[in-house]
């Protein structure tokens, strides 16, 4: 049984509906983790129209570890130590330069600095949100002890053989570095009998909480129901699993 969830990366699109749906239940205690609560409108507006006491808005960059460390602290004043699942949703969309496959890269400087921005969000983001979250996890007031990474297909090497994409390179790039963090967590707190799963939503139409206010799509409710299922599902001997969600 699961009852608190943080959730990185939940002003919006996937992160937003994982605390909607989450919050949908009173017994939980919904930490929604955000870059920056004044500006998550879509975040804000939903709390609103829901009337949820039970979400928590707090604030912390993945960029940032010592971010991340006071968003975990702040996270354990409210809960007492404890923490029973941590959603690690958090990206970093790319740029129209890195949108291109190597050959036809407009400009070599902004594509280094685009790529090297990928790898500290989406991977080292990933490692810093679990590092500062670990105790937290560690007192997990139900024994949960759950990670669930949200990724990419195109994280997989061999979705990108398949597939043959050559295009978003730096997207690409930093979501195999977060797979393979997230494998490292895992083999690192087995012993702990933690639960850590890689979920891959495959495409989900976000556009309704880029802009405005409008409502989201079903297919977003859809997937985000399935990939808590699967959450649901997590037992130490799917630890380490990659879960395709169709
Ligand atoms: N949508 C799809 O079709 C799809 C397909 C496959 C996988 N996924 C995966 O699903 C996850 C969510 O995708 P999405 O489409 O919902 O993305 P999105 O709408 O672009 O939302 C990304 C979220 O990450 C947050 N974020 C960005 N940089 C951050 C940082 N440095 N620290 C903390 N939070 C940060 C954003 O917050 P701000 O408001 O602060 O920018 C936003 O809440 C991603 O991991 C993505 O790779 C999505």
């Amino acid at each position: 049984m699961v009852s608190s969830y943080a959730i990185i990366g939940a002003s919006r699109g996937i992160g937003l509906e994982f605390v909607v749906q989450l919050a949908s239940k009173p017994t939980n205690s919904v930490f929604a983790v955000v870059r920056n609560g004044a500006i998550s409108v879509h975040l804000q507006e939903a709390i609103k129209k829901h009337g949820f006491s039970n979400v928590h808005v707090i604030e912390g960059d993945i960029g940032d570890y010592s971010s991340c460390q006071r968003a975990a602290k702040e996270v354990a004043e409210k809960t007492g130590g404890g923490l029973d699942c941590l959603i690690h949703n958090a990206m970093r969309p790319s740029p129209p330069v890195s949108f291109t496959d190597f050959l036809n890269i407009p400009d070599m400087t902004e594509f280094d600095a685009d790529l090297t921005h990928a790898f500290q969000i989406n991977g080292l983001g990933t490692i810093h949100s679990i590092h500062a979250f670990l105790p937290l996890l560690r007192a997990s007031p139900t024994g949960a002890k759950k990670i669930a990474v949200i990724s990419t297909e195109g994280g997989k090497y061999d979705v990108i053989r398949d597939m043959k994409i050559a295009a978003m390179p730096s997207y690409h790039l930093s979501k195999s570095v977060q797979v393979m963090a997230a494998l490292k967590w895992s083999v690192l707190l087995a012993p702990e009998c933690f639960t850590l799963a890689v979920l891959t939503p495959g495409l989900v139409d976000t556009s309704g909480t880029k802009g405005g206010l409008d409502a989201e799509g079903a297919a977003l409710a859809k997937a985000v129901e399935a990939m808590l299922a699967d959450i649901e599902g997590m037992t130490p001997e799917k630890n380490g699993q990659i879960i395709s969600i169709r």
